[in-house]
């Protein structure tokens, strides 16, 4: 059944409702004598009508009190204050006013449930109903999702959020429906910073240096341009490796690299915006369009204004955890010269020719309209 799409254009069929608890419809065991008198055959009859409507009213309060609400697994891999986690929690929060009794939304933060590599595939299957993967991590199930990864394509947020909302970009929210996984809409972070322990200013800094990157064949081919080793690991273990050494830097934003207390860990962070890092939130069409409809249109009005406040948090905290980590003195942050960022820019934007057959032309073109405000 292909997914409903936003409230405007979407086709609805009552018959695929959930039922809710049923009116019943009981035949009682009632016979009329004509040939008594009158008044006493009524007083019969009206007591057991009322009897009969008492009787159903009861089951069918106890059947409606019985309905078990619908749970919505809400699995993410970050902790609750970062912008991601906020979302989760202003539409917990939301759904738990408007659809009290009806819907329950549990979150499960810092991948205690899935890792963000394999949530996809657990909405897929059912498992979890609700998610907000970075889009780096849909690669498996379409190829155009790659284009979020290219370096240097977006040159700031309000780009972004333009190709997001263009026919393009929300087809794209679509583009994985035959897997099962549709996208509710995005959700931001921000851009991100290149970190390690040791001065990070231009492409040669990095070379020969680990970098743990997310599961994309962009990413790596963006760090291979800078002739620095690419490992894919998941978010949850990035702290451990560095502390430990095992990998020598790492790409995130200012947000998560001050919630996940990465820079406590890496000497030096580079200024870079050199790509981007956004989510999408998902879910199985089989389990959303087969929600009652007045259940799913106030679910969609949820997740609208919960994705409103997430992002309203992610601009501000970025700015707010850069400057705190600026204030720790744990870590230096190098502000790049217009000099330094062409030699990332020259270095890592040839990537884009290797994938763009994969992605498709005509979405990146898309992508760059938007960067140019149009
Ligand atoms: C996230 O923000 O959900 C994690 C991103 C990452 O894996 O780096």
């Amino acid at each position: 059944m292909p997914f409903r799409k936003s409230l405007s254009h979407r086709r609805i069929n009552p018959t695929d409702r959930i039922p809710h608890a049923q009116p019943s419809v009981y035949a009682l065991p009632i016979s009329v004598n004509f040939n008594k008198p009158f008044s006493k055959q009524w007083a019969r009859f009206s007591a057991l009508l009322i009897l009969a409507a008492v009787i159903n009213m009861t089951l069918l309060l106890s059947t409606t009190h019985a309905e078990e609400p619908i749970t919505i697994r809400f699995s993410h891999a970050v902790a609750n204050k970062t912008p991601k986690g906020q979302m989760a929690i202003k539409f917990r929060d939301l759904v738990a006013q408007r659809l009290p009794g009806r819907v329950k939304v549990k979150i499960y933060p810092r991948s205690l449930m899935y890792q963000d590599s394999n949530v996809g595939a657990a909405i897929a299957e059912g498992k979890v109903e609700l998610a907000a993967p970075a889009l780096s991590k849909l690669r498996q199930f379409t190829p155009k999702l790659q284009l979020f990864d290219l370096p240097f394509l977006f040159p700031n947020m309000e780009a972004v959020e333009r190709f997001q909302n263009s026919m393009e970009g929300q087809a794209l929210l679509y583009s994985m429906e035959q897997r099962g996984i549709v996208g509710l809409g995005y959700l931001h972070n921000g851009m991100k910073q290149l970190s390690g322990n040791y001065p990070i200013r231009t492409p040669t800094d990095i070379a020969g240096k680990t970098y743990r990157i997310m599961t994309s064949d962009v990413l790596k081919a963006q760090f291979e341009a800078v002739n620095a080793t690419p490992v894919a690991k998941p978010f949850s273990q990035v702290y451990n490796l560095l502390v430990t050494g095992t990998i020598d830097g790492q790409e995130n934003t200012w947000s998560n690299i001050y919630a996940s207390h990465f820079y406590r860990a890496q000497s030096h962070i580079a200024e870079t915006n050199h790509g981007l890092l956004d989510y999408m939130v998902i879910t199985s069409p089989s389990f959303w369009n087969k929600l009652p409809v007045d259940v799913r249109e106030t679910l969609e009005d949820c997740i609208r204004l919960a994705i409103a406040h997430g992002n309203q948090i992610a601009a501000r905290q970025n700015q707010q955890n850069r400057t705190a980590i600026l204030g720790s003195g744990m870590t230096k942050v190098v502000e790049l010269t217009q000099s330094d960022r062409e030699q990332w820019v020259n270095a890592m934007k040839p990537v884009w020719g290797r994938f763009s057959a994969d992605i498709g032309e005509e979405l990146i073109r898309a992508a760059l309209v938007a960067g140019q405000g149009r």
